[in-house]
């Protein structure tokens, strides 16, 4: 049985921090379920990580469904969350209700993830009571890269700070169990958090938050180009992958590879 939302809330009230992992595929799905998470997200981070775009934006929901599916059979237990890419929510609310049943039922998550605040409230409402759990998603909204001008921390003046406050009341109020806050300062994320009942999960938010998520790839230093500071890297694979590659490829050129115990008699 996966992690609920109830469980996971739960956890948060005992002060036990939630463990989130951005995963796309099934083989990671398994080893990250191997190293005890609570929850995976299946993010739009997809579109850049796994398609080499330059923003989430291109990402399609048929693409969304497709990764979630694959994470879903390669794990059991943890709560598994999709997110809702740009372009399927922000239309009619009967075109976003339709979307994110698509994500449950196609991609088998538990929840689903959209950014932005309190203009979102009619649709978390539609959402929640119609049985799709909701995660918010506050701060750097990827998404709206280009209405914020860049990847910019957020919540750093008094106004852009207050309307955080307002956007994590309305979104909880609105019936999101959860808030992912992403490029906050860690003071105003502690603040925040001390003042909702729901779990917050911080990426760049300082450690006060109720949960942390990294993406995997990150976490495991796969990009050497990628070096933001929030980010801790626990290895550094790009390294592994090259040297295991490259001795293969010289293998292969001098004849090593496939010695007898790798050749079939
Ligand atoms: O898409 C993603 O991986 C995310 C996390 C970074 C929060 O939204």
């Amino acid at each position: 049985m996966r992690k609920t939302t109830r469980q996971l809330q739960a956890q948060a009230r005992q002060g036990q921090k939630i463990v989130m992992v951005t995963c796309y595929d099934a083989t990671f799905a398994r080893l990250v379920e191997q190293s005890e998470v609570d929850m995976i997200l299946i993010g739009d981070s997809l579109g850049m990580v796994i398609q080499g775009h330059e923003h989430t934006i291109p990402v399609t929901l048929d693409e969304m469904i497709y990764h979630c599916r694959a994470v879903a059979r390669g794990s059991k237990k943890p709560h598994l969350v999709g997110d809702l890419p740009f372009g399927t929510y922000q239309g009619s609310l009967d075109e976003a209700v339709a979307n994110a049943f698509r994500l449950m039922k196609e991609g088998n998550v538990q929840s689903v993830k959209l950014e932005g605040g309190a203009q979102w409230v009619p649709l978390i409402e539609r959402l929640t009571s119609a049985g799709i759990p909701v995660v918010g998603h506050l701060g750097l909204t990827p998404q709206s890269v280009h209405q914020l001008g860049g990847y910019r921390i957020q919540g750093r003046d008094d106004e852009t700070a207050d309307q955080l406050r307002r956007d994590a009341m309305a979104l909880q109020e609105a019936g999101c169990f959860s808030i992912v806050f992403e490029g906050v300062p860690a003071t105003l994320a502690a603040e925040i958090t001390q003042q909702l009942a729901i779990p917050t999960i911080g990426i760049g938010a300082g450690a006060a938050c109720d949960g942390q998520v990294l993406v995997l790839y990150d976490l495991l230093g796969l990009d050497e180009r990628f070096n933001p500071k929030f980010l801790k890297k626990y290895a550094h694979l790009n390294e592994s992958v090259v040297d295991a590659v490259s001795r293969y490829a010289d293998e292969v050129r001098n004849g090593h590879f496939p010695a007898l115990s790798q050749s079939h008699q």
